[in-house]
């Protein structure tokens, strides 16, 4: 049976874009979430044209579990089921705990946690009574370690790395399968957003292309792989915690993370 109607949030921008158009050009059709209408309108035109599939745009604030209620009674009442769910809309926040907007700090657990969890108990459910689906959320290599000066985003990323094991192995024989990407750094709207543009960290880190996190991370969706890290370095950076004791990483982590002007 056809996999056909894939829901991807965050798609107005970065990775998310990216995986609405590699999941148009496979032939599915597209529910396309994020706040900003007017990128996903110009993004569900280009790819109705472009792939001939059909994209529904629905505008949705993840912080709001009442958007996400409404989002999934839409689909519902006008017959959408959704085969595969990318939980992939994110933020980051860089800086001292103490320091950093509590707004802020809570949206990322908002954004990055709870509306992830929220989506996929909706649609694992379905998918589950239906015996057939794919869920795709995106992590990141962040969530390995432990993170000083980004400390709620690396533990929310350390949080969809476990539940995504944790569910995938739990709905093992039910035709529905969860996948758990981790990037590392990836041009995108991120780092401008999460203010770690100038981090010493991301200058030493190679910076993928949002299409090449994409490409992989929908390669193992597809396989149905548990987990996957796009490149090399990525994945020695997110074996090195099984090696390196914890003090030690988060001594380096600290130095390199560490914002200008903080001891
Ligand atoms: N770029 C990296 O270096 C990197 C590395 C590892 C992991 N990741 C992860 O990859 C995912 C995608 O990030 P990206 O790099 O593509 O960043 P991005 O370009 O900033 O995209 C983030 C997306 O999330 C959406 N979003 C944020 N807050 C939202 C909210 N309250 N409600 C609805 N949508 C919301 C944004 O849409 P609107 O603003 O239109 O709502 C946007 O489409 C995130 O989970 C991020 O943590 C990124």
């Amino acid at each position: 049976m056809a996999l056909t109607t894939a829901l991807v949030t965050g798609a107005s921008s970065g990775i998310g874009y990216e995986i609405s158009k590699l999941l148009a050009e496979q032939g599915h059709d597209l529910v396309l979430v994020a706040r900003r209408e007017d990128r996903l309108k110009q993004l569900a035109r280009y790819l109705e044209k472009e792939f001939d599939i059909t994209a529904h745009v629905i505008p949705v604030d993840l912080t709001d579990l009442e958007d996400i209620d409404r989002l999934y009674i839409t689909l519902e009442q006008e017959n959408i089921p959704v085969d595969i769910l990318v939980n992939n809309a994110g933020l980051g926040h860089w800086g001292p705990f103490t320091a950093n907007d509590t707004q802020k700090e809570l949206e990322m657990i908002q954004v990055n946690v709870m509306a992830l969890t929220y989506l996929s108990k909706l649609f694992a459910t379905d998918m589950v009574k239906r015996g057939l689906g794919k869920i795709l959320n995106i992590a990141s290599i962040s969530g390995f370690t432990p993170g000083p000066y980004m400390a709620t985003y690396n533990a929310s990323k350390a949080f969809v790395v476990s539940f995504s094991e944790a569910l995938n192995a739990e709905l093992k024989g039910t035709g529905v399968s969860v996948t758990v990407s981790c990037p590392g750094p990836a041009a995108s709207e991120f780092h401008q957003q999460a203010g770690t543009s100038g981090s010493f960290f991301l200058k030493l880190m190679p910076m993928m292309s949002s299409g090449q996190v994409a490409r992989a991370s929908l390669a193992a969706m597809n396989k149905r792989k548990t987990l996957v890290v796009p490149g090399t370095i990525n994945w020695l950076i997110s074996v090195a915690p099984r090696v390196v004791p914890i003090r030690v990483m988060l001594f380096v982590l600290k130095h390199l993370m560490r914002p200008r002007g903080q001891h």
